[in-house]
């Protein structure tokens, strides 16, 4: 099962994204779970490098052929991609069986994500996370309008916290550990069988 966060944005939740969830995959009893560093920034290489999460094995694979040498196996696969380098986040792409696309709530965020949702096969189930989100402002309720108009579905929807913030500072962040379980679920329920 190879799970893909991606948007052709930087600093929108990737690689926070992408070691939640396979963190939660690990809780959720997945074996073996692999996270998938295609960043040559190595910015999930770096934070669990810092620290650890049980049960997720590491790869780095700054290239379209080891990234695809590494989305062959069993498992959960969460493959972080880089923002920039298409012809990586094609290949990992091209072998998902769900995208998900963490995205910032407020109007110039929309244009990323479409985006990267023209590089995907229309049969590839996809999803979208809002990451470090405001509730209760409008630009989260606009953006959750826009999203839902689009027909593009929310799979979740993470409040900023300086715990999630902190990033391999501290601990994974308890509440968004079971918020990303939930992305999780819904993006396993969706994927190509
Ligand atoms: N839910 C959240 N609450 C607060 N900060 C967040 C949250 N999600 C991500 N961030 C922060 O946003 C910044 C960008 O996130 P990152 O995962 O590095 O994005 P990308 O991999 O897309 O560049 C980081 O400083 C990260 O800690
Ligand atoms: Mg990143």
């Amino acid at each position: 099962m190879n799970i893909v966060v991606s948007n052709v944005k930087g600093g929108v939740g990737k690689t926070t994204t992408a070691m939640y969830l396979a963190a939660a995959g690990a809780e959720r009893g997945w074996e073996p779970v692999t996270l998938v560093d295609a960043d040559r920034q190595a910015s999930s290489a770096e934070w669990f490098e810092a620290r650890p999460v049980a049960g997720v094995d590491l790869v780095e694979a700054p290239s379209e052929r080891t990234v695809a040498r590494n989305m062959v196996g069993d498992g959960l696969v969460v493959v972080d991609t880089p923002p920039g380098d298409e012809r990586i986040v094609r290949g990992a792409l091209d072998r998902a069986d769900a995208v998900v696309i963490p995205t910032r709530a407020g109007g110039v965020e929309f244009t990323r994500v479409d985006a990267t949702l023209e590089m995907l096969g229309s049969a590839t189930p996809r999803g979208l996370v809002i990451t470090a989100a405001r509730l209760g402002t409008n630009d989260l309720d606009e953006t959750v309008q826009w999203w839902s108009q689009a027909k593009v579905p929310i799979w979740g929807i993470i409040p900023e916290r300086v715990g999630i913030a902190s990033g391999p500072e501290s601990r994974l962040y308890r509440e968004g550990l079971s918020l990303y379980a939930d992305v999780l679920r819904k993006a396993l329920r969706r994927r190509a069988r």
